[in-house]
C-alpha cells in the first residue's frame, strides 16, 4: 500500500515507494517501516546529537500530563478553528494536515476523535525528530502517517499540505512554505503571556512574561498573518502531575534539585494556562516577486 503523501528520499531527493514494509528509491536507498507503521527518515548526519529532540523522560512526562486532560481546552480550540477552515475550503480529496514536531500524539488523537463526529475528511501526517515520541505516537494506531524527521528537512515534495500545525515546536519557514499548497495555512501554537505563571512562581523568585515565538514569522515575507486566538484557563494540577508538568517544559533544565523536591511535596498547583493560536496564510507566489 502506498502512503497518502509521498515521501522524498532524504539521501537523493527521489520519490520513495513502499514495498513489503520497506521504503526505497530508484537509487536503492532503503528505510524500513517499523512494526507500528512509522518510518525513520532522519539521517545520522542530520542528527545534532545522539538522541535529538525531546529526551525520552520529557516525552513520557508530557504524555502522562496531557492524558489527564489539563490542555483539553487547547485541543477543543484547535478543533473549532479547523472545522471553520475546512468548511470554508471544501476539498473533494480530503484536507491534508501535517503536525510538525507532533510529539507523542495527544493532539492528533484528540483532533481525529473530535472531528470524526463532523463527517469532514481530514488526513493526518506527523513528523518529530524524537524517535521515542514517534514510537509512542504510532502506538496510538490512529492511521496518522508518521516519520522520524526534522522540521528543517521535511521528507515531502512541494505543495502537499493544506495546513501545517506546530504546537510548541520549531518550524523552519522556508521548509514550511515549500510543502504547503499555494493557498496553504500555517498554524502556530505557543505560550501566551501568563502561560504557567503559577509553575514559574513556585520555582523562581522572578516571574517573567512569555513573549511567544512569532517574531521571525512577523518579519517573514513567506507568510501573512491572519488571526490570533487566545485560550486562557485556570487549572489545578494534582500531585505527581506537577513534576510531570515541569519535566515536559524547558524549565526542567533550569530548575535546581531542591526546587524539584519542593514541587514533589506539593499536593496541588494552581496556574493559568494561556495559549496563543496564530494563523498565517502562505504568501502568493506573484506577491513574493
Ligand atoms: C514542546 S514539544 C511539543 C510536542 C507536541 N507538539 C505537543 O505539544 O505535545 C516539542 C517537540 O518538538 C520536537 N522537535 C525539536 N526539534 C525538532 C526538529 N528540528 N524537527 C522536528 N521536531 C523537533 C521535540 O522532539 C518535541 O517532541
Ligand atoms: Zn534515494
Amino acid at each position: 500500500m502506498a502512503y497518502r503523501v509521498q515521501y522524498k528520499c532524504p539521501v537523493c531527493g527521489l520519490p520513495l515507494e513502499l514495498q513489503t514494509r520497506s521504503l526505497h528509491c530508484e537509487k536503492n536507498h532503503n528505510f524500513d517501516q517499523s512494526r507500528s507503521g512509522y518510518v525513520n527518515l532522519l539521517l545520522a548526519q542530520h542528527k545534532q546529537s545522539r538522541q535529538p529532540g525531546d529526551a525520552d523522560e520529557m516525552v513520557m512526562a508530557r504524555q502522562r500530563f496531557l492524558e489527564q486532560g489539563y490542555y483539553l481546552a487547547l485541543a477543543q480550540g484547535l478543533e473549532q478553528i479547523l472545522i471553520q477552515i475546512m468548511q470554508k475550503r471544501s476539498r473533494a480529496e480530503g484536507f491534508q494536515l501535517l503536525d510538525v514536531g507532533c510529539g507523542e500524539g495527544y493532539y492528533l488523537q484528540q483532533l481525529s476523535q473530535l472531528l470524526s463526529k463532523t463527517g469532514l475528511s481530514l488526513q493526518l501526517a506527523g513528523i518529530d525528530i524524537s524517535k521515542k515520541a514517534i514510537h509512542e505516537h504510532a502506538k496510538r494506531r490512529l492511521g496518522v502517517q508518521l516519520a522520524v524527521a526534522s522540521a528543517k528537512d521535511l521528507p515531502y515534495f512541494e505543495h502537499e499540505f493544506d495546513l501545517l500545525l506546530s504546537i510548541f515546536s520549531p518550524v523552519y519557514l522556508e521548509e514550511a512554505a515549500r510543502v504547503l499548497k499555494d493557498d496553504g495555512i500555517l498554524m502556530m501554537v505557543g505560550p501566551g503571556k501568563t502561560h504557567l505563571k503559577g509553575l514559574m512562581q513556585a520555582i523562581y523568585t522572578d516571574v517573567f512574561e512569555h513573549r511567544g515565538n512569532y517574531a521571525e514569522l512577523a518579519q517573514s515575507p513567506l507568510f501573512q498573518w491572519q488571526d490570533t486566538i487566545e485560550i486562557i484557563q485556570e487549572i489545578t494540577v494534582a500531585g505527581s502531575d506537577i513534576l510531570d508538568l515541569l519535566t515536559m517544559t524547558p524549565y526542567y533544565w533550569h530548575t535546581p534539585p531542591e526546587q524539584k523536591m519542593h514541587l514533589e511535596t506539593m499536593s496541588e498547583l494552581k496556574t493559568p494556562i494561556h495559549f496563543q493560536i496564530q494563523t498565517y496564510f502562505k504568501t502568493k507566489q506573484q506577491d513574493l516577486k
